[in-house]
């Protein structure tokens, strides 16, 4: 029960990893507050950590829109007392297009959600985490790794948010507030099960053919879950992680060694 009487914050709790972490915090023994868009999904990720034995508060956020995120800090605190951890797992995907001709609007966008809504949440959360003396983890991505076309909107916001936990580790740990990222590859949730099973029919061969095939890029033959990652980032959050700040650990099966 590493989080035992902590409180966690999770932005973009989807049915992915959002919802993978707020398992996961729930199990080592945290109370959650779950901010993201669509209340409906919060609600049914609430009554799952319900079931767990653990407070839930669904609180429907835009992490782009200032008083939003102003009323999930508000609710938050009323609620609970006091605030651990934040998890910035929000994001947007910006088009899968070439730089020489993406849609500069559509760029500005992306680093609204990826890089500066992560800001606004964590600035919103400093009073609240240097009480605690907590801790922020943001989630990025493999696109750290590699510069393979199409991927350069979204590796220059997800490289902008690397920078901002570096920055702001810098900046809060004075205050004993510790900021970290846990990069994923991939995450054997719905999205990339969707994805194969669109690839199997194209090629006419079964899921599992396009499972094997991506699972025999990574060292442990296995694409991490949901819960896998999640176990990293409470890590993070934890007191096993008291020293580290300012660090990134990839999750990614030894697709990418950093
Ligand atoms: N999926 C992958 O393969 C993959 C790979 C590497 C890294 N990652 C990283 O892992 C994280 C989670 O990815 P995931 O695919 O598993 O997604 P997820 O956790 O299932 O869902 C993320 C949620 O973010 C929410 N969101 C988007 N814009 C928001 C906003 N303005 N305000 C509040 N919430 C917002 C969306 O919910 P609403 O629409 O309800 O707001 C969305 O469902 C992301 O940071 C991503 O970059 C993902």
């Amino acid at each position: 029960m590493l989080l035992q009487g902590r409180v966690v914050v999770i932005s973009g709790v989807g049915p992915g990893l959002g919802r993978g972490l707020a398992l996961q915090c729930a199990k080592a023994g945290a109370d959650v507050v779950l901010a993201a868009r669509t209340e409906k999904r919060l609600v049914r990720v609430a009554e799952e950590v319900a079931a767990l034995g653990r407070r839930a508060l669904p609180v429907p956020t835009d992490i782009t829109d200032e008083d939003s995120c102003r009323n999930l800090a508000k609710v938050a605190l009323e609620r609970y007392g006091r605030v651990d951890g934040l998890v910035n797992n929000a994001f947007a995907i910006p088009p899968l297009t070439d730089l020489t001709t993406v849609d500069l609007a559509a760029v500005r966008a992306g680093f609204e959600t990826n890089v500066l809504g992560a800001l606004r949440l964590t600035r919103l959360l400093v009073p609240a985490l240097s009480e605690t003396r907590g801790s922020v983890v943001m989630i990025n991505s493999a696109v750290l790794r590699h510069s393979r076309r199409t991927f350069g909107a979204y590796k220059m916001a997800k490289a902008s948010l690397l920078a901002l936990a570096q920055s702001l580790a810098t900046e809060l740990g004075p205050r004993g507030v510790r900021v970290n990222t846990v990069a994923p590859g991939y995450i054997w949730a719905d999205n990339l099960k969707w994805y194969f099973n669109h690839l199997a029919e194209k090629r006419g061969v079964s899921p599992q053919q396009i499972y094997d095939e991506t699972a025999a890029t990574l060292d442990l033959r296995k694409l991490p879950e949901p819960d896998e990652i999640a176990d990293a980032v409470v890590f993070m959050l934890s007191p096993l992680a008291r020293a580290v700040t300012g660090q990134c650990l990839d999750v990614n099966g030894g697709e990418w060694h950093h």
